[in-house]
Formats: C-alpha cells, structure tokens, sequence
C-alpha cells in the first residue's frame, strides 16, 4: 500500500489515475479502525478500481479538546488493517498540511447542523464539512463511502455535495454491530466492561422502536423507548428522536413512511450514538 502524506503527492497520484480511466473510491477516517471501516474500505473495493482511504484526526471537528486529545490513534495497527485488505493508498497528512492558521469556513446546511449531534456538539458539523470538502479536493473520488453509523453526518455531506454541487456520488453503507448489537465505534474502547454490558441499552431501545413500527403510534414509540433508556443502569440519554429520513425534522415522520431513529447516550465519560433505518 502506498502511504502518501501531502496534498500534492495524492492530488497527482489520483488525477493520473483518473486520467488512465480509473475510478477513484474514497473512505474518509479519523482512524482506530474497526470493521465497519474495513467493510467501507472492501464496498470500496468492489465499486472502483482504486481505493483510497484517509485517516486524519481532525481538530475543527471537535469542540472538547480533551475528546480530541483523548481520540485514539494506533496508526501501526491501522496501516497493518489496510494492507490486509489490500487498500490502494493511504493519505495521512500531518494538522500543518490540510490547515493554514487564520481559516475560516462556514457553509450554510439548512439547519441541519443544529440538530441532534450538532446541538450537543455546536460546530461539529462545520469541521466536518472543512475537512470532507478538502479531502475530496485532493483525492478527486468518484465515489465516497460513509457509514450509516454516523447518519447525520451523511445527510450533511450530503448537502454539501448538494449546495457545491460537487461531482461525486456518495454510498452510505450498514452498520456493522458487535455479535451482541453494540453498533462498532473507534469510541467503544473507552467502555469499561460493565460500561459494555451497559451500552447495549442503545440498540434494544431501537429494536424496541423497530418491532411496534407501523403498529404503535411514532409519539408512544418513542416515548416507551426513551423511558425504557432512561430506566437502563448506567444510561445518560442525550436524545432518542424518531425523524424524516433527510432533513431529519422529527415533527413530520408519520407511522407508515419511512423514518429513522436515533439515540445518543452517555456512559460515562463516552458518548455513543446509533441509529435505525424504518422502511
Ligand atoms: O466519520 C469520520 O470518521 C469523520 O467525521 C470524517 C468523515 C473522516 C471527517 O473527519
């Protein structure tokens, strides 16, 4: 696996791909990969002919210093993930060389960075979209692949791609979960292990949400499974929303339309989220 660290090392390495007729696939990361990654980056795989991942913490992103000071980062055991897999390249830039120090960014997203994740966490989806949008400036992919796990920021960089009108498609892919239902995260190490055991409260408070779908009302549906939280040892619900499937406005998903639903909780000092797709 090629290991490329600047801005022109892989804007030249991908535009010479794409000038041979290939097709650049783009799997953004912040590292400490688990198999949800690898299945992003095999989809990858099977949907281009070069693959391109990236990993880089980053800082705009995150408005806890110490959540971004503690954020994982065994880079040995990832790059050792990557080429198991046969991943193309890895483009593993340094803070100094996606960001000048008097940046500014701001892109208008409809509101849809004021909600849910974004209102815990004000900014967030602003770093996201700076950094996304200048990934894909210098990795040129024709297509970029995004976990389900983080629906929100899909929809984000959704309108992003949208607003910019920028010439890639994007792919979201399942979640993958533990054997037991814990959605994987890079976050799940900080678990302890009663805090593990715990954590499962998330994804049956979905299942809950999933089974009375189309047969209890979206207004009970939500408000049992958030009692259901609220009554889970060790559990901090910051929200459990049934919402429209794009915009996310959960004023409007009616019983029978599609919706999804999502949970944020503390365990801890974690923060965990997941969601559900409701046909
Ligand atoms: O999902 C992530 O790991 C990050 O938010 C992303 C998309 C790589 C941007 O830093």
């Amino acid at each position: 696996m090629k290991i490329l660290r600047t801005r022109s090392e892989i804007s030249a390495y991908t535009l010479q791909q794409k000038q041979q007729g290939k097709r650049i696939g783009f799997v953004p990361t912040m590292g400490a990969l688990h198999q949800g990654h690898i299945s992003l980056i095999n989809l990858a795989k099977n949907k281009s002919d070069v693959v391109v991942c990236s990993i880089f913490v980053n800082p705009t992103q995150f408005n806890d210093p110490k959540d971004l000071e503690k954020y994982p980062r065994p880079i040995e055991h990832d790059i050792a993930q990557l080429e198991a897999v046969a991943c193309d390249v890895l483009f593993l830039p340094e803070v100094e060389e996606m960001y000048s120090s008097d940046e500014k960014w701001e892109l208008a997203l409809d509101g849809l960075d004021e909600i849910l994740e974004g209102k815990h966490r004000p900014g967030h989806y602003q770093g996201v979209t700076q950094i996304v949008f200048k990934l894909f400036q210098y990795t040129h992919p024709d297509i970029a692949f995004f976990g389900q796990k983080d629906y929100q920021q899909v929809m984000v960089i959704e309108k992003m791609v949208q607003k910019l009108k920028l010439a890639v498609a994007l792919e979201m892919c399942p979640i993958i979960r533990e054997a037991d239902g814990l959605a994987m995260s890079s976050r799940n190490v900080h678990l302890s292990p009663t805090e593990r055991v715990q954590s499962l409260a998330l994804y049956q408070s979905l299942m809950q949400i999933k089974e009375g779908w189309g047969k209890k009302s979206v207004e009970i549906l939500k408000q049992e499974a958030t009692e259901f939280l609220e009554k889970s040892p060790g559990i901090n619900v910051g929200y459990l929303e049934i919402c429209a499937p794009k915009d996310l406005q959960n004023n409007s998903p009616k019983e029978g339309t599609p919706a999804v639903a999502l949970v944020a909780a503390s365990l801890g000092q974690t923060r965990l989220i997941d969601n559900i797709l409701l046909p």
